[in-house]
Protein backbone atom coordinates (compact mmCIF):
# COMPACT_ATOMS: atom_id res chain seq x y z
CA UNK A 1 0.00 0.00 0.00
CA UNK A 2 1.56 3.59 -0.93
CA UNK A 3 1.77 5.87 2.03
CA UNK A 4 1.78 8.52 -0.17
CA UNK A 5 -0.48 11.07 1.08
CA UNK A 6 0.26 14.08 -1.95
CA UNK A 7 -1.56 15.23 -4.51
CA UNK A 8 1.46 16.25 -6.85
CA UNK A 9 4.80 15.81 -4.54
CA UNK A 10 6.50 13.03 -5.54
CA UNK A 11 3.64 11.73 -7.47
CA UNK A 12 6.29 10.65 -10.06
CA UNK A 13 9.71 9.08 -9.25
CA UNK A 14 12.58 8.30 -10.66
CA UNK A 15 14.79 5.31 -8.10
CA UNK A 16 18.29 5.27 -8.51
CA UNK A 17 20.31 2.25 -6.72
CA UNK A 18 23.22 4.72 -7.20
CA UNK A 19 24.09 7.78 -8.38
CA UNK A 20 26.59 10.41 -8.13
CA UNK A 21 24.32 13.29 -6.68
CA UNK A 22 20.32 13.16 -7.14
CA UNK A 23 20.68 16.94 -7.67
CA UNK A 24 22.54 16.52 -10.22
CA UNK A 25 20.26 14.13 -11.98
CA UNK A 26 17.34 16.54 -11.13
CA UNK A 27 18.31 19.31 -13.29
CA UNK A 28 18.80 16.41 -16.12
CA UNK A 29 15.36 15.80 -15.81
CA UNK A 30 14.17 19.28 -15.14
CA UNK A 31 16.20 20.80 -18.22
CA UNK A 32 13.90 17.94 -20.27
CA UNK A 33 10.85 19.11 -18.92
CA UNK A 34 10.26 16.61 -16.41
CA UNK A 35 7.02 17.75 -14.31
CA UNK A 36 6.72 19.62 -10.79
CA UNK A 37 6.88 17.15 -8.28
CA UNK A 38 8.73 15.01 -9.81
CA UNK A 39 11.42 13.32 -7.52
CA UNK A 40 14.60 11.48 -7.82
CA UNK A 41 15.74 9.07 -4.78
CA UNK A 42 19.04 6.99 -4.83
CA UNK A 43 19.94 4.27 -2.56
CA UNK A 44 23.51 5.76 -2.04
CA UNK A 45 25.31 8.91 -3.90
CA UNK A 46 29.20 8.69 -4.25
CA UNK A 47 29.16 12.52 -4.22
CA UNK A 48 26.29 13.85 -2.70
CA UNK A 49 27.27 17.73 -2.84
CA UNK A 50 26.90 20.13 0.01
CA UNK A 51 26.44 24.13 0.07
CA UNK A 52 29.91 25.60 -0.55
CA UNK A 53 31.15 22.44 -3.02
CA UNK A 54 31.62 20.68 0.19
CA UNK A 55 30.57 16.75 -0.24
CA UNK A 56 27.79 15.05 1.58
CA UNK A 57 28.24 11.67 3.12
CA UNK A 58 24.97 9.26 1.63
CA UNK A 59 26.20 5.73 2.12
CA UNK A 60 23.54 2.89 0.59
CA UNK A 61 20.66 2.29 2.43
CA UNK A 62 21.52 4.43 5.61
CA UNK A 63 19.50 7.91 5.10
CA UNK A 64 17.13 9.40 2.39
CA UNK A 65 18.99 11.25 -0.49
CA UNK A 66 16.35 12.80 -2.70
CA UNK A 67 16.08 16.07 -5.24
CA UNK A 68 12.88 17.72 -5.58
CA UNK A 69 11.74 19.44 -9.03
CA UNK A 70 9.64 22.87 -8.23
CA UNK A 71 8.42 25.06 -11.12
CA UNK A 72 6.51 27.91 -9.01
CA UNK A 73 5.26 30.72 -10.22
CA UNK A 74 6.21 33.13 -7.61
CA UNK A 75 9.22 35.60 -8.49
CA UNK A 76 13.23 34.53 -9.23
CA UNK A 77 13.99 36.97 -6.51
CA UNK A 78 11.81 34.80 -4.09
CA UNK A 79 13.46 31.97 -4.79
CA UNK A 80 16.07 31.61 -1.77
CA UNK A 81 13.53 31.60 0.54
CA UNK A 82 12.19 28.57 -1.15
CA UNK A 83 14.93 26.92 0.96
CA UNK A 84 13.42 28.28 3.97
CA UNK A 85 10.67 26.86 2.94
CA UNK A 86 12.26 23.45 2.69
CA UNK A 87 14.00 23.66 6.37
CA UNK A 88 10.31 24.05 7.73
CA UNK A 89 9.01 21.05 6.34
CA UNK A 90 11.92 18.52 7.20
CA UNK A 91 12.06 20.03 10.95
CA UNK A 92 8.14 19.37 11.42
CA UNK A 93 8.50 15.97 9.43
CA UNK A 94 11.94 15.37 12.17
CA UNK A 95 9.56 16.39 14.91
CA UNK A 96 6.73 14.23 14.17
CA UNK A 97 8.95 11.15 14.32
CA UNK A 98 10.54 11.04 16.92
CA UNK A 99 12.65 14.00 17.71
CA UNK A 100 11.21 17.23 18.93
CA UNK A 101 14.52 18.57 19.63
CA UNK A 102 15.24 18.93 15.81
CA UNK A 103 15.63 22.78 15.33
CA UNK A 104 16.74 24.78 12.34
CA UNK A 105 20.13 26.10 11.96
CA UNK A 106 20.23 29.20 9.62
CA UNK A 107 19.55 28.72 6.86
CA UNK A 108 18.67 25.00 6.47
CA UNK A 109 20.45 22.82 8.37
CA UNK A 110 18.90 20.68 10.58
CA UNK A 111 20.40 19.77 14.03
CA UNK A 112 19.49 17.69 16.98
CA UNK A 113 21.07 19.04 19.89
CA UNK A 114 24.00 20.56 18.16
CA UNK A 115 24.50 18.08 15.80
CA UNK A 116 23.58 18.13 11.79
CA UNK A 117 21.04 15.33 10.81
CA UNK A 118 19.66 17.22 7.44
CA UNK A 119 21.32 18.57 5.12
CA UNK A 120 19.39 20.79 2.35
CA UNK A 121 20.63 21.88 -0.96
CA UNK A 122 18.78 24.15 -3.06
CA UNK A 123 19.46 24.89 -7.04
CA UNK A 124 17.65 27.54 -9.19
CA UNK A 125 17.87 27.99 -12.67
CA UNK A 126 15.76 30.68 -13.79
CA UNK A 127 15.76 34.60 -15.84
CA UNK A 128 14.77 37.39 -14.45
CA UNK A 129 10.98 37.21 -14.99
CA UNK A 130 10.25 34.05 -14.31
CA UNK A 131 11.78 30.64 -12.75
CA UNK A 132 12.20 27.62 -15.12
CA UNK A 133 12.85 25.03 -11.93
CA UNK A 134 14.23 25.03 -8.33
CA UNK A 135 15.51 21.89 -7.45
CA UNK A 136 15.44 21.06 -4.16
CA UNK A 137 17.94 18.79 -2.53
CA UNK A 138 17.44 16.62 1.11
CA UNK A 139 19.57 14.32 2.66
CA UNK A 140 18.31 13.09 5.99
CA UNK A 141 20.78 10.60 7.77
CA UNK A 142 18.41 7.75 9.31
CA UNK A 143 20.77 4.74 9.79
CA UNK A 144 24.27 6.13 10.04
CA UNK A 145 26.33 5.10 13.02
CA UNK A 146 28.13 7.49 14.81
CA UNK A 147 31.45 5.78 14.77
CA UNK A 148 30.51 5.68 10.90
CA UNK A 149 30.37 9.12 10.77
CA UNK A 150 34.03 10.80 9.36
CA UNK A 151 36.34 11.41 12.05
CA UNK A 152 36.33 15.19 11.61
CA UNK A 153 32.51 15.26 11.61
CA UNK A 154 31.64 12.90 14.84
CA UNK A 155 30.82 15.21 16.98
CA UNK A 156 29.09 17.74 14.66
CA UNK A 157 26.75 15.23 12.73
CA UNK A 158 24.15 12.72 14.06
CA UNK A 159 21.20 10.06 12.50
CA UNK A 160 18.47 8.97 14.13
CA UNK A 161 19.84 5.63 14.82
CA UNK A 162 22.48 7.43 16.76
CA UNK A 163 19.76 9.48 18.27
CA UNK A 164 18.15 5.84 19.17
CA UNK A 165 15.12 6.48 17.34
CA UNK A 166 13.91 3.66 14.53
CA UNK A 167 12.36 5.51 11.67
CA UNK A 168 10.54 3.56 8.24
CA UNK A 169 12.74 5.68 5.24
CA UNK A 170 9.60 4.99 3.22
CA UNK A 171 7.14 6.74 5.64
CA UNK A 172 9.28 9.77 6.41
CA UNK A 173 9.93 10.26 2.90
CA UNK A 174 6.10 10.58 2.93
CA UNK A 175 5.82 12.74 5.62
CA UNK A 176 8.34 15.27 4.64
CA UNK A 177 6.56 15.51 1.15
CA UNK A 178 3.34 16.08 2.79
CA UNK A 179 4.50 18.60 4.96
CA UNK A 180 6.37 20.20 1.91
CA UNK A 181 3.39 20.16 -0.48
CA UNK A 182 1.19 21.83 2.34
CA UNK A 183 4.22 24.92 2.53
CA UNK A 184 4.91 25.01 -1.13
CA UNK A 185 1.15 25.99 -1.58
CA UNK A 186 1.11 27.80 0.94
CA UNK A 187 3.91 30.10 -0.51
CA UNK A 188 2.30 30.22 -4.19
CA UNK A 189 -0.63 31.45 -3.16
CA UNK A 190 -0.12 33.80 -0.05
CA UNK A 191 3.70 34.52 -0.42
CA UNK A 192 6.62 33.52 2.03
CA UNK A 193 5.49 36.30 5.05
CA UNK A 194 3.94 32.88 7.34
CA UNK A 195 6.57 30.71 6.37
CA UNK A 196 9.27 33.09 7.81
CA UNK A 197 7.34 32.97 11.20
CA UNK A 198 7.29 29.63 11.01
CA UNK A 199 10.86 29.35 10.13
CA UNK A 200 11.90 31.96 13.41
CA UNK A 201 10.10 29.33 15.94
CA UNK A 202 11.57 26.60 14.77
CA UNK A 203 15.27 27.99 14.45
CA UNK A 204 18.34 27.33 17.12
CA UNK A 205 19.47 30.12 15.63
CA UNK A 206 17.19 33.28 16.07
CA UNK A 207 18.28 34.93 20.14
CA UNK A 208 22.03 33.36 20.19
CA UNK A 209 25.84 34.24 19.37
CA UNK A 210 27.08 33.04 16.40
CA UNK A 211 30.39 34.01 14.37
CA UNK A 212 29.17 35.01 10.93
CA UNK A 213 32.50 33.73 8.47
CA UNK A 214 32.22 35.08 4.69
CA UNK A 215 35.30 35.15 2.28
CA UNK A 216 36.24 39.12 2.88
CA UNK A 217 35.43 39.10 6.65
CA UNK A 218 34.26 37.39 9.89
CA UNK A 219 32.52 38.78 13.29
CA UNK A 220 30.61 37.83 16.22
CA UNK A 221 27.35 38.84 17.47
CA UNK A 222 24.20 37.93 18.01
CA UNK A 223 21.46 36.69 15.65
CA UNK A 224 18.24 38.81 16.54
CA UNK A 225 15.62 38.36 13.71
CA UNK A 226 15.38 37.50 9.91
CA UNK A 227 14.11 39.97 7.55
CA UNK A 228 11.67 39.58 4.70
CA UNK A 229 13.90 38.63 2.51
CA UNK A 230 14.99 35.53 4.35
CA UNK A 231 18.82 37.29 5.05
CA UNK A 232 19.82 37.16 9.03
CA UNK A 233 20.08 40.06 10.74
CA UNK A 234 23.15 39.84 13.18
CA UNK A 235 23.78 42.57 16.12
CA UNK A 236 27.26 43.05 16.59
CA UNK A 237 26.74 45.47 19.33
CA UNK A 238 27.58 48.29 17.07
CA UNK A 239 25.21 47.96 13.99
CA UNK A 240 23.05 45.34 12.80
CA UNK A 241 24.80 43.42 10.06
CA UNK A 242 22.64 41.86 7.07
CA UNK A 243 23.68 38.39 6.50
CA UNK A 244 22.74 36.69 2.67
CA UNK A 245 22.77 32.75 2.47
CA UNK A 246 24.63 32.72 -0.46
CA UNK A 247 27.67 34.36 1.06
CA UNK A 248 27.87 33.23 4.93
CA UNK A 249 28.36 30.02 7.11
CA UNK A 250 27.53 30.65 10.87
CA UNK A 251 28.70 28.58 13.80
CA UNK A 252 27.68 29.07 17.28
CA UNK A 253 30.14 30.68 19.99
C1 LIG B 1 24.62 20.82 3.00
O1 LIG B 1 24.69 20.20 4.06
O2 LIG B 1 25.39 21.76 2.75
C2 LIG B 1 23.58 20.42 2.00
C3 LIG B 1 23.57 18.92 1.76
C4 LIG B 1 22.52 18.50 0.76
C5 LIG B 1 22.52 17.00 0.52
C6 LIG B 1 21.42 16.55 -0.41
S1 LIG B 1 21.30 14.80 -0.48
C7 LIG B 1 20.30 14.87 -1.90
C8 LIG B 1 20.82 16.00 -2.76
N1 LIG B 1 21.88 15.56 -3.65
C9 LIG B 1 23.06 16.14 -3.38
O3 LIG B 1 24.12 15.93 -4.00
N2 LIG B 1 22.93 16.98 -2.34
C10 LIG B 1 21.55 17.02 -1.85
Amino acid sequence: ASVLRTHSLGQNVVYLETTNSTNEIAKEYARNGAEEGTIIVAEEQKMGRGRFSRSFYSPFAKGIWFSLILRPTFFPLEASKSTLLAAVAVCRALRSAGLPQAAIKWPNDILVDGRKLVGILTELSASMERIDYIVMGIGINTGIERIEFPEDFRDKTTSFLAEGIAVSRKQLLAAVLAELEKLYMVAETEGFDKILEDWKTLSCTIGNEVQVISEDKTFIGKAVDLDNNGCLLVDTGTKIERVIAGDVSIRPV
